[in-house]
C-alpha cells in the first residue's frame, strides 16, 4: 500500500499516454498548439506497460488514462489490453474528447473498460468550434450517445468558461434529464500554456451552483466516495446527475488519493506543483524496478498537503499546458 507523508492512501494513478491532441481547446493549450514533446521523449508502449504493472504492484488499484487525447495514440488498445489483465487493478477509466473513440467502442466493451469521461464544453457546433477550433461536434455527440446507449458508465466534463459557454450550462442540465449520464462542471484551471493572469475566477463552483439553482431550484446532494473530487447532485425526475469540480478552489485536497505520470514520464504528486522525478529517465539509467519503487516512495513521502501549499512551495509559473500535464 502507498501512503503519503500526510497519511493519505495513494491508490489512484492518472497516466497520460500522449501530449498530442487533435483539438485545440483554448483553456488547455495556446491556439498554435502547445510545444509538444519530442516523440522519443514520450513513454513507449513497453514503458507504459512496465510502469503500470509496477504501480499496481505497489498498491495502485485504479488507473485513469489521460492525454492529450489518448486515442491519437495508435497502440492505445494494446496498453488497455495489458491493463485489463493486471491483477489488483480494480478500475480502468479513460478521459477522452470522444472524436476518435468510435472504432474502439466494441473492443473497450470486450475488455470491460466502461468508465469513459468525455470532455465536452459546448452543446452546439458553433460554440464547440469556438472553443476547440475544430468542427467535430457532431462526431463527438454521436459517439457520446453511442456510449450511453451501449451501457458505458459515461460522464461529461464541462469546463465552465466565462463569456464562452455559460449559455450551455442549462442545456447540459437538460441533457442529463433525458440521459442517465453524469455531467460535471469544472472550474477553469490556469494550465493553458500561456501565463495569462489567473488570480480571480469568476465562475467558481459556488457561482456555478447558484446559476443552476436559479432555473433548477430543487436538487438533492448525493453522497459520494470520500476521495471524489466532485460534489454531486440529482434533480428529482432526472435520469442523470450533475456535479461540480472545484479544481481551482481546491476544496478536496484533504482526501487526495492520486499521483500523476505524464506522457514523458514526469512524476507529479500535485497538479499545482512541479514534477518531482522522471521515471522514464530513471528506468533508462538503472533498468531497475527497485530504483523506480524507491523513487515513487520518496516522492510520496514529501508531498505538499494542499494544492495551495504545492503552488507556493514550487513557485509554479502557470505556463504549462494541461495537455503536457495530463489533467
Ligand atoms: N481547466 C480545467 N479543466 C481543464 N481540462 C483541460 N484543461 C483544463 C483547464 N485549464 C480538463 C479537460 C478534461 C480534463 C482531463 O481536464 O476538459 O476533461
Ligand atoms: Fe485536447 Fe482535451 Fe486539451 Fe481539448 S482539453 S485540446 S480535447 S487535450
Amino acid at each position: 500500500m502507498l501512503v503519503d507523508n500526510h497519511g493519505r492512501t495513494i491508490d489512484y494513478l492518472r497516466l497520460a499516454v500522449t501530449d498530442r491532441c487533435n483539438l485545440r481547446c483554448a483553456y488547455c493549450m495556446p491556439e498554435h498548439g502547445a510545444l509538444f514533446a519530442n516523440k522519443d521523449t514520450l513513454l513507449s508502449l513497453e514503458e507504459l506497460k512496465r510502469i503500470s504493472s509496477l504501480m499496481v504492484d505497489m498498491g495502485i488499484s485504479k488507473i485513469r488514462i489521460t492525454g492529450g487525447e489518448p486515442f491519437v495514440r495508435k497502440d492505445i488498445m494494446s496498453l488497455l489490453e495489458h491493463l485489463s489483465n493486471l491483477k489488483g487493478l480494480d478500475e480502468i477509466s479513460i478521459t477522452t474528447n470522444a472524436t476518435g473513440i468510435g472504432p474502439h467502442i466494441a473492443n473497450l466493451k470486450r475488455l470491460g473498460i466502461l468508465n469513459i469521461n468525455v470532455s465536452l464544453d459546448a452543446i452546439t457546433p458553433e460554440t464547440f468550434k469556438k472553443i476547440t477550433k475544430r468542427d467535430t461536434f457532431q462526431k463527438v455527440y454521436d459517439n457520446l450517445v453511442r456510449l450511453i446507449t451501449e451501457g458505458f458508465n459515461s460522464r461529461i466534463n464541462f469546463v465552465v468558461l466565462e463569456d464562452q459557454n455559460i449559455e450551455d450550462i442549462y442545456a447540459l442540465i437538460e441533457l442529463q434529464k433525458r440521459y442517465p449520464i453524469g455531467v460535471r462542471f469544472l472550474e477553469e484551471m490556469p494550465f493553458n500554456g500561456t501565463d495569462r493572469n489567473f488570480n480571480k475566477l469568476v465562475w467558481d463552483y459556488k457561482h456555478i451552483l447558484e446559476h443552476i439553482r436559479e432555473k433548477y431550484p430543487d436538487f438533492i446532494k448525493l453522497e459520494g466516495p470520500a476521495t471524489s473530487t466532485s460534489i454531486n447532485y440529482q434533480i428529482p425526475g432526472h435520469k442523470g446527475t450533475f456535479g461540480l469540480i472545484p479544481s481551482f478552489s481546491r476544496t478536496f485536497c484533504g482526501s487526495c488519493n492520486r499521483i500523476r505520470i505524464t506522457a514523458t514520464g514526469d512524476v507529479i504528486s500535485c497538479l499545482y506543483g512541479k514534477p518531482k522525478a522522471n521515471i522514464k529517465q530513471l528506468l533508462s539509467e538503472h533498468d531497475s524496478d527497485k530504483v523506480a519503487r524507491a523513487m515513487i516512495k520518496d516522492v510520496l513521502g514529501k508531498r505538499a498537503k494542499t494544492g495551495f501549499d504545492a503552488q507556493q512551495q514550487d513557485q509554479l509559473a502557470f505556463d504549462r499546458s494541461m495537455t503536457a500535464i495530463g489533467g
